[in-house]
């Protein structure tokens, strides 16, 4: 099979990509112990090559104590046992090659397991060598270690409670902005970032071609590491704009880029996940001629519909203007310079398709739409796994169903605070990390034919007729439309680099967007509602190319995305 580099002949080639994120614990089981792996995925490349996919990025298999499903390292130079071998590995990086893929590995370098060798010895004594390769302090002046309130800085954790955790064998407090196990790297200490970029290069020379970086925007912290303002009547305080973007951050992507990328014979892919990102920052990041990134992963849009509580609280209805609003201000800000990254869903956020779509009657029709709305759009798309499928949120009968680490914290806080189990159980199923990450809907059988064993987390009920046996040989499928758009993306350069338009911005239920490029007119309509609405917009010269309806009729009906062409 032909490589997408040979095909669009240059560095660019990542402009042209399509990227399908595969979380490894949940993608395919080959051994039966329910939980996925290496070798299971290897199973899964023709399918995988037949979607038209070019890149596949991993979460991490690194060794790593699971404490939040690998993105907590032990070992950055070894796989972990229940993924598989580094043989494993290699005949991964090759069997995506020879199908014409690559591979873009998670590079979780912000923090690393409490079990890490470096973490170990940095927490054995006061002197030892590697004790400045963490972010310790004493306890705050005139606190005693342990006391109330004798926790460095007022930061609250992301995963809840203090970000301090006091290492009783030194009577001092490490930084983890996560879990107590994941415990944060100091970036200031040159040492540290050398040992990362060794650790880089060597997974480059192994083969891999990129990399999506964790939190890469919280490696350079303020200065002295300040109390953040706190709100009456609590002690914790968000630390959010003192932990990220420090004063280092492009200084440290600049040295990152000469010290691993630079020179290389093949341009690496990198993307930064950076919450809470603005254009303007991503103007510079991505910037290539300032040396840094080629995309960040923006969380604006998938931020909108937060009610008061933020991400855990009741999650608010999301007005499309406000949608489309922010996407057309990504799309235009990384119009001269830099360039978007495009996702509806991770294995951090929901499903899209009950998230912005409709889950219910119109499953099929919404995800296709979501799909087309986002792969026409000017940047690199990513699919998250099960997303070509219309994999919906799962189905949580009572908190023992729940395995993220995140959700369990919160459900425990706010238990403790007296929230009840019915609230709590309704904001989870709206927005638990675990509906993203139950089993790969492979076919109809137990366990959605993910595993022979018992899974890890158990897969969702309506895997009996969503799953991806169905999907292929079904050519109306979401699977086939996806295929399509991929198809479309190589086929029509308008899509990779035509100007984006937005059309009636203030229309409430339709989001309608042209991309032009010289003389060519590519148009997107969708329906982002369940019922009937029609636009005035002209159509004359316009050939109808793409929809996920048969004939269009004058109004535009439930979820209905048409995509025409003019000047072609
Ligand atoms: C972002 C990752 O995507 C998420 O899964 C993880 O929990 C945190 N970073 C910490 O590594």
């Amino acid at each position: 099979m032909t490589d997408i580099t040979t095909v669009y002949g240059n560095d660019d080639w990542w402009k042209s990509a399509v990227v399908y994120q595969v979380y490894p614990r949940s993608f395919a089981d080959s051994n039966g112990d329910g939980i996925g792996d290496l070798p299971g995925i290897i199973d899964k490349l023709d399918y995988l090559a037949e979607l038209g996919v070019d890149v596949v990025w991993l979460s991490p298999i690194y060794a790593s104590p699971q404490a939040d499903n690998g993105y907590d390292i032990s070992d950055y130079y070894a796989v972990d046992p229940v993924f598989g071998s580094l043989d494993d590995l290699d005949r991964l990086i090759a069997g995506l090659h020879e199908r014409g893929m690559k591979l873009m590995m998670d590079l979780v370098v912000n923090h690393t397991s409490d079990e890490h060798p470096w973490f170990v010895e940095s927490s054995s004594s006061l002197d030892n060598p590697k004790r400045d390769w963490y972010i310790w302090r004493q306890p705050r002046p005139g606190f005693a270690a342990g006391e109330l309130g004798a926790e460095p800085n007022n930061w609250a954790s992301l995963f809840f409670g203090p970000a301090w955790q006091l290492d009783e064998r030194t009577q001092e407090y490490y930084l983890h902005l996560f879990a107590i196990k994941q415990a944060d790297l100091n970036w200031e200490n040159p040492e540290v970032r050398e040992a990362v970029y060794e650790m880089m290069r060597w997974w480059l020379d192994r083969g891999v071609d990129g990399f999506r970086m964790d939190v890469i925007n919280f490696i350079s912290k303020a200065d002295g590491l300040p109390d953040a303002p706190v709100t009456p009547g609590a002690t914790l305080a968000s630390g959010f704009p003192l932990f990220s973007y420090g004063p280092h951050i492009h200084e440290y992507l600049q040295e990152m880029h000469q010290a691993v990328f630079a020179g290389r014979p093949e341009h690496v892919l990198t993307v930064g996940e950076m919450p809470g990102a603005s254009v303007e920052q991503a103007r510079l990041y991505t910037d290539q001629e300032r040396g840094e990134l080629d995309m960040v992963f923006q969380f604006e849009h998938v931020e909108l519909d937060y009610g008061p509580d933020g991400r855990y609280g009741d999650a608010r209805p999301l007005p499309l203007v406000e949608l489309k609003s922010s996407l057309a201000t990504w799309q235009l800000g990384l119009s001269d310079v830099g360039w978007n990254s495009l996702y509806w869903s991770n294995h951090d956020q929901p499903r899209a398709v009950s998230r912005f779509g409709d889950d219910g009657e119109y499953r099929q029709h919404s995800a296709k739409l979501l799909g087309t709305v986002l792969h026409l759009l000017r940047g690199t798309p990513y699919i998250y796994q099960g997303e070509e499928l219309g994999m919906a949120n799962t189905v949580f009968d009572s908190i023992d169903d729940v395995r993220d680490i995140e959700s369990l914290r919160y459900y425990a806080q706010q238990r403790a605070l007296g929230v009840d189990d019915e609230t709590l159980m309704r904001q989870l199923r709206g927005t638990s990390r675990d509906n993203a990450r139950t089993p790969m809907q492979w076919t109809d059988a137990a366990h959605a034919g993910f595993t022979t064993g018992t899974p890890w987390i158990a897969a969702t009920p309506d895997h009996t007729e969503v799953n991806a046996q169905a999907a292929v040989a079904d050519p109306d499928s979401i699977y086939h439309y996806y295929r399509m758009l991929i198809a479309l993306r190589k086929s029509d350069p308008v899509i990779v680099n035509g100007d984006f338009h937005l059309l009636l911005p203030n229309h409430e239920s339709v989001f309608a967007y042209e991309r032009r490029l010289e003389g060519r007119v590519l148009r997107v309509v969708a329906n982002f509602s369940s019922v009937h609405t029609s636009v005035e917009l002209d159509d004359e010269g316009f050939e109808p190319l793409l929809s996920n309806y048969d004939a269009s009729p004058v109004a535009l009906r439930p979820w209905e995305v048409r995509v025409s062409a003019k000047g072609y």
